[in-house]
């Protein structure tokens, strides 16, 4: 069985046929998911989602991209998402400071809040890190103790190594089937095989040969294939331990 750990299937791009994809995947060995939310109303509809489905966990958590939005008020509500059941993480959380760094101060704020919730709450946290591998780290570092993945790891093998080091998973996606995929193969070449969590961030970052189309866990086939192969364990094995990581980091049994 394949546990995906981060599929946002409460994206609109899955209105149209969620329900469908959803009995889908369980039928094509998809054993585990979680939906990561990423404000106040993609947290909810995440967690709708995983209560009319067994296999699906979410995490609540409000996204640095949507930095601008962010509310107070907002906030207070998301924030009694984590007492549900099957809300397993904070997150999708983190530092993008890719598009551009208007917003830097008030992601790293955004951060900070849900890193405490995150340390009081006892909860692992799903860190999203895009060129703000420095921050990302010192977080990593300052809150000692939190634990969680670094989704779709694409920091260098010595910052993989310092989070290793303090107990963190990291996740790898459609982007290690690529063919420039140098870096992220250094990465999981010093990652122990039981700190791989396999993700596809669905809709998004669909695995080589499906890139260019909407992305969905059966996809993980191609990523799961990938990291056997570099890693020289059986496809099966490889799942097996994945799913069993999943389960570890985020406390589902
Ligand atoms: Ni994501």
């Amino acid at each position: 069985m394949i546990f995906d750990t981060h599929a946002h299937y409460d994206a609109e791009q899955f209105d149209n046929d969620r329900e469908v994809l959803l009995a889908d995947l369980r039928s094509s060995g998809i054993g585990g998911v979680i939906d990561p939310g990423c404000d106040l109303e993609s947290s909810e509809k995440a967690m709708r989602i995983a209560q009319e489905h067994d296999f699906v966990y979410f995490a609540a958590g409000w996204h640095p991209e949507e930095a601008e939005s962010f509310t107070e008020d907002d906030f207070s509500k998301l924030k009694t998402l984590f007492e549900h059941p099957r809300c397993k993480a904070v997150g999708e959380i983190g530092l993008d400071y890719y598009w551009d760094k208007t917003y830097a101060e008030k992601q790293k704020e955004i951060l900070e809040l849900q890193m405490a919730l995150a340390f009081d709450k006892s909860m692992p946290v799903i860190i999203h890190d895009r060129e703000a591998h420095g921050d990302c780290l010192e977080f990593a570092k300052r809150y000692e103790g939190i634990k969680g993945v670094f989704h779709c790891f694409s920091g260098s093998a010595e910052m993989a190594k310092e989070l290793l080091k303090r107990g963190w998973y990291l996740g790898f996606d459609g982007p290690v089937t690529y063919i420039n995929a140098r870096k992220t193969l250094e990465v999981l070449e010093i990652c122990p095989p039981d700190r791989i969590l396999i993700e596809t961030d669905s809709p998004y970052m669909s695995p080589t040969p499906m890139r260019g189309k909407r992305n969905d866990s059966r996809n993980l086939v191609y990523v799961i294939e990938r990291i056997a192969d570099f890693k020289g364990l059986t496809i099966e094995k490889t799942a097996d331990i994945t799913f069993e990581n999943a389960r570890q980091l985020f406390n589902i049994y």
